[in-house]
């Protein structure tokens, strides 16, 4: 939900806030530095704790690696029932301090309260030189859209939570939401100046940040469907009403008219488009002839690279083109 867009107020030191659809605010303290913070938090979505921290922390750290910044700090915000046993919470922060020792960011302290309802997420602060900020809205006609996950965590893990997927079949999905941006991101800062725009693929879907990126940019985005990986078992899964997330039908609803669909886009791919995604991968415009070099920097770090689109100009007032 987005609600902050009203709150605005003046400030010659901020460089990304409220006003912008970004993943994270930054503020510059110093010539050389600024500060990038963010937060996250939500309830469960598999079973096993340890691999919800895992998943919460990748998740609240990948809106620092898609502003091309470092992540240092972070703090833990723990909602938690008094009538769970304490190991299951040690668990999720025990699985989120494994995250935070890859990406080398310290712990400096939290907060718990009562709840009915177990909710976990980190607030980060990472750091980033103010002329190094990749925004989403920098996007320019001729680039390529890398993607840089699978997609379809939304109804893999709402079909685990239902019991018609099992855990070793969603064991690729599973892997994919533990898996930091932190490879991805350093292979697109090393770009400098060939990355123009960048954002974290999460609870609006592909479609939902992609149109994030058209507007800020004041570009149209075309989508090869065809192009775009999908984990296993999503197409399927999608096909039955009772594994689609809420969310698919909300974030198709938001795009009414901004997105025009090829006759050739099905009905499962549509609706993969539009899988609200946790911890997902980044979507990357980066200048075409240095495409390539990001991609295979990309895999070279173990991470995924796909390229599943381009930049076009703006073309009336579709956003995004889907073929
Ligand atoms: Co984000
Ligand atoms: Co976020
Ligand atoms: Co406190």
């Amino acid at each position: 939900m987005q609600v902050l867009h009203q709150v605005k107020r003046e400030d010659p030191n901020l460089i990304v806030g409220p006003a912008s659809c970004d993943d994270a605010g930054v503020y510059k303290i110093s010539d050389g530095t600024a500060l990038v913070q963010t937060v996250d938090f939500f309830p469960p979505i598999v079973d096993d704790p340890a691999t919800f921290g895992r998943i919460a922390a990748a998740n609240a750290l990948s809106d620092i690696y898609a502003m091309g910044a470092t992540p240092r700090l972070a703090l833990n915000i723990v909602c938690f029932p008094a009538e769970l046993p304490v190991e299951v919470l040690n668990d999720i922060i025990a699985g989120a301090m494994e995250k935070l020792d890859e990406a080398g960011v310290l712990l400096v302290g939290g907060h718990t309260i009562e709840d009915k309802e177990v909710k976990f997420g980190l607030s980060l602060t990472g750091m980033v030189h103010p002329g190094k900020v990749i925004t989403n809205s920098g996007a320019k006609k001729g680039d390529r859209l890398i993607l840089t996950k699978a997609i379809g965590t939304g109804v893999v893990t709402s079909a685990l939570k239902a019991g018609k997927f099992s855990l070793e079949e969603a064991a690729d999905t599973i892997a994919s939401m533990c898996e930091l941006n932190a490879a991805a991101s350093s292979a697109m800062t090393a770009l400098g100046d060939a990355i123009n725009a960048c954002t974290d693929v999460t609870g609006f879907g592909l479609l939902g940040h992609a149109f994030e990126m058209a507007d800020g940019s004041g570009v149209t985005l075309r989508i090869d469907s065809r192009a775009v990986p999908f984990l296993n078992g999503a197409k399927q899964l999608v096909k039955k009403k009772k594994n689609r997330p809420r969310n698919i039908k909300a974030n198709g609803e938001f795009l009414c008219g901004k997105v025009k669909r090829g006759s050739a886009v099905n009905d499962a791919t549509w609706d993969l488009l539009l899988d609200p995604q946790t911890s997902g991968g980044l979507l990357i415009a980066v200048e075409e002839d240095k495409s390539a070099l990001l991609m295979e920097k990309i895999k070279e770090s173990g991470s995924k690279a796909l390229l599943i689109g381009e930049i076009l100009e703006k073309e009336c007032e579709i956003d995004i083109i889907v073929d």
